[in-house]
């Protein structure tokens, strides 16, 4: 599959996830395998202001590589400036937000709104478009509601416009994050789908990742299910290689390791005051499979103090079954 100038024969893609997918775990990723990442969703309206944490999040280092900037809005004008902006720091693409359920965002027409008015989703992309030269992608959904399926519609005007390839989030708008994403849409996308697409929703194993390719999926993007857990983009890998041997979960240890080099990375990058609270999100994925996760979960969570976090963390590394010489809460698993 083409991403910018980069050939990749099917691409595992971390999905842009807002808290998430920042800097620091972008970088994470890139180290266990993650071949295309994306950055969190940045309002084109707070570019065009040039709010500083938003031209923060479109910020990237060459490692990154290829990776795309994802913008949000509805204005054409707003969605045009921003995507100026986001070329001047070279992404390899720019990635247009047509999915994003939340109310606030969707209820405006932003996101997953501009699926409720197909015209201006084309004029929007058209826009962006005809202001950058670099390929422009688009991230979206089924349809609004079950009872509004606008992807074939959408794909249509996605090749029309000429967008380079589609991410598909396979619920509705109405689902959120609920039920399950329907990988029976795979095929019908791919037979439709005169551009490459991507499939997204679900997707957390080795096995889930072969099965959306068997069903046509040109690429697959992976969110909630590596958060915390960057290792799985390598286990996926390898499975789909069929090289060496299948490779385990790594244990407690080298889980823990990885925390700690993302939570410095990530400590450099945000500040403790900020950046410890962000950090909370990860500790459940490394930690992940620990019998004493609660334990040290609690303890680690009323923590403001980054040293201290760290020590936790070291000494669990280094003694993962004395967990009570390192904490003293009353938490049960
Ligand atoms: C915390 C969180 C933040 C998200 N932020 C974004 C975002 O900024 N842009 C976007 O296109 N999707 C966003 N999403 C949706 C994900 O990219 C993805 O489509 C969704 O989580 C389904 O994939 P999954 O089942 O692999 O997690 C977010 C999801 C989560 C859980």
């Amino acid at each position: 599959m083409k991403i910018g100038k980069y050939e990749i024969e099917k691409p595992l893609f971390l999905a842009p996830m807002d808290d998430i997918t920042d800097y620091p775990f972008r970088n994470i990723c890139k180290e266990w395998g993650a071949d295309v990442v994306v950055t969190e969703f940045v309002s084109a309206e707070a570019v065009i202001r040039n709010v500083d944490r938003s031209l923060k999040k479109m910020s990237f280092n060459e490692q990154e590589r290829p990776i795309g900037i994802q913008l949000y809005g509805s204005s054409e004008l707003s969605m045009a400036n921003a995507a100026k902006t986001a070329e001047s720091y070279a992404p390899d693409f720019i990635d247009i937000n047509a999915g994003c359920w939340v109310k606030k965002i969707a209820n405006r027409g932003d996101g997953a709104g501009l699926l409720k008015d197909l015209k201006k989703l084309e004029r929007v992309l058209s826009e962006v478009k005809s202001n950058t030269k670099l390929p422009v992608t688009l991230k979206t959904r089924l349809g609004w509601d079950d009872s509004n399926i606008t992807i074939f519609d959408v794909l249509e005007i996605a090749y029309k416009v000429g967008i380079d390839f589609i991410t598909v989030h396979l619920r509705t708008r109405q689902q959120g994050l609920k039920g399950n994403a329907d990988w029976s849409w795979i095929p019908k996308i791919k037979e439709k789908s005169k551009i490459p697409f991507v499939a997204n929703g679900d997707i957390k194993t080795p096995q889930d990742v072969e099965k959306c390719f068997e069903l046509g999926a040109d690429g697959v993007m992976i969110g909630r299910a590596v958060i915390g857990n960057p290792f799985l983009f390598k286990r996926c890998k390898l499975y789909l290689e069929k090289k060496g041997e299948y490779l385990s979960d790594p244990d407690i240890k080298e889980r823990i390791k990885w925390c700690l080099i993302h939570f410095r990375k990530h400590i450099e990058y945000y500040g403790e005051q900020r950046g410890v609270p962000i950090f909370r999100k990860f500790y459940n994925g490394y930690l992940h499979g620990y019998p004493y996760i609660g334990k040290i979960r609690t303890e680690i969570m009323n923590l403001k103090c980054a040293q201290k976090i760290e020590e936790i963390l070291i000494s669990v590394m280094e003694n993962p079954e004395k967990v009570n010489d390192i904490v003293h809460s009353d938490a049960n698993e």
